[in-house]
């Protein structure tokens, strides 16, 4: 656990700092596309300072009288220019377009598949029935064993959102009724962040999504804790925040497994308390932090579709307890 968290605090989130194939591709292109331009500007710079400083002798001809032999060493100069330009031109579509088709070759060979579908503002994550295992739907943390791939199925059931974890791959728009996908390689363990990339609203900024790579025992156990329905209420108030939760409006929007709370405007919160962190990585996963979720949605992100719900003070702290014992 210690070794994710260090590594989660520092390059977490970033396409400078790739940590899988496809995102590797990138930063090579982000490389080369960078050294290119910058050679291409200092050469400009330095021409254009050569020709300003040029000391040049008092013009004595007309400017009607054309010196050959100067006219032809300035065709000859533009024209390799041309022809230089062209060739970088030509060179980095072509090492664009090579790095492209190498990263779509990679789709084929994914051993999990996993759909994400944008909302406004947040990730809902299902993961599709696989051997014994039931399908299931989480939000916001999406698990991947390392050194495998894994075929992210996006869409978006509102506006245009983009999937973009820089460190582990490219970006990917979601656009309502248009499905595509991706192919996402972790090659250490880790846990990555991404955040939305397309302007989708008033909490753009607050949807991001945290990417946990991990060995393929510790995602096949996740998988396995996932599979289960939620933990029954062992106290007395656990046992009274289920029923605030059941009996306040709660579950129209949210569902949580084994309960009769089955909505799916927001999201599943079966195993809620297991996450990282709340409301699309708005807030961390804290009884605090969850206690000023609950009591005043908007006030965290205003403009979000979870209203407040009118909770007495003790059904606020028993709602909190419950919430927090479905790891
Ligand atoms: Cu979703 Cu920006």
């Amino acid at each position: 656990m210690s070794t994710l968290f260090l590594t989660a605090c520092s390059d977490w989130q970033s396409a400078l700092h790739a940590h899988g194939d496809n995102a590797r591709k990138i930063f090579d292109l982000i490389w080369t596309f960078g050294a290119v331009a910058a050679t291409t500007w200092l050469l400009t710079v330095l021409v254009l300072a050569m020709a300003l400083f040029r000391s040049r002798p008092p013009e004595a001809r007309s400017p009607l009288q054309i010196d050959p032999d100067q006219e032809r060493r300035l065709n000859c100069a533009v024209g390799s220019a041309t022809a230089l330009t062209v060739v970088v031109l030509i060179a980095l579509t072509t090492g664009s377009f090579f790095a492209g088709k190498s990263i779509a070759s990679m789709s084929g060979s994914e051993t999990v598949t996993v759909r994400v579908t944008g909302h406004q503002w947040w990730w809902e994550i299902r993961y599709p029935k696989i051997g014994s295992l039931q399908a299931i739907v989480t939000a916001n943390e999406l698990h991947v064993p390392v050194g495998e791939s894994v075929k992210v199925k996006l869409d978006s059931l509102d506006v245009i959102h983009s999937f973009w974890v820089p460190s582990l791959a490219g970006k990917r728009d979601l656009i309502p009724g248009r499905p595509s996908e991706l192919t996402l390689i972790a090659d250490k363990p880790g846990v990555y962040r991404g955040q939305c990339a397309e302007f989708c609203g008033y909490q753009h900024a607050h949807m991001a999504i945290t990417v946990v790579a991990e060995s393929r025992e510790a995602f096949d156990a996740w998988r396995s804790r996932q599979d289960a329905n939620a933990v029954t209420p062992s106290g007395d108030e656990e046992r009274r925040g289920q029923a605030a939760f059941l009996g306040t409006g709660c579950a129209l929007c949210h569902a949580i497994r084994g309960t009769p709370a089955s909505g799916t405007v927001g999201p599943d919160l079966t195993h809620v308390a297991g996450r990282r962190s709340l409301a699309a990585d708005a807030l961390a996963m804290t009884p605090g932090a969850l206690a000023a979720w609950v009591a005043d949605p908007q006030s965290v992100k205003p403009g979000a579709k979870m209203p407040r719900i009118a909770l007495s003070a003790d059904d606020l702290n028993a709602v909190i307890t419950y919430l927090g014992s479905l790891e």
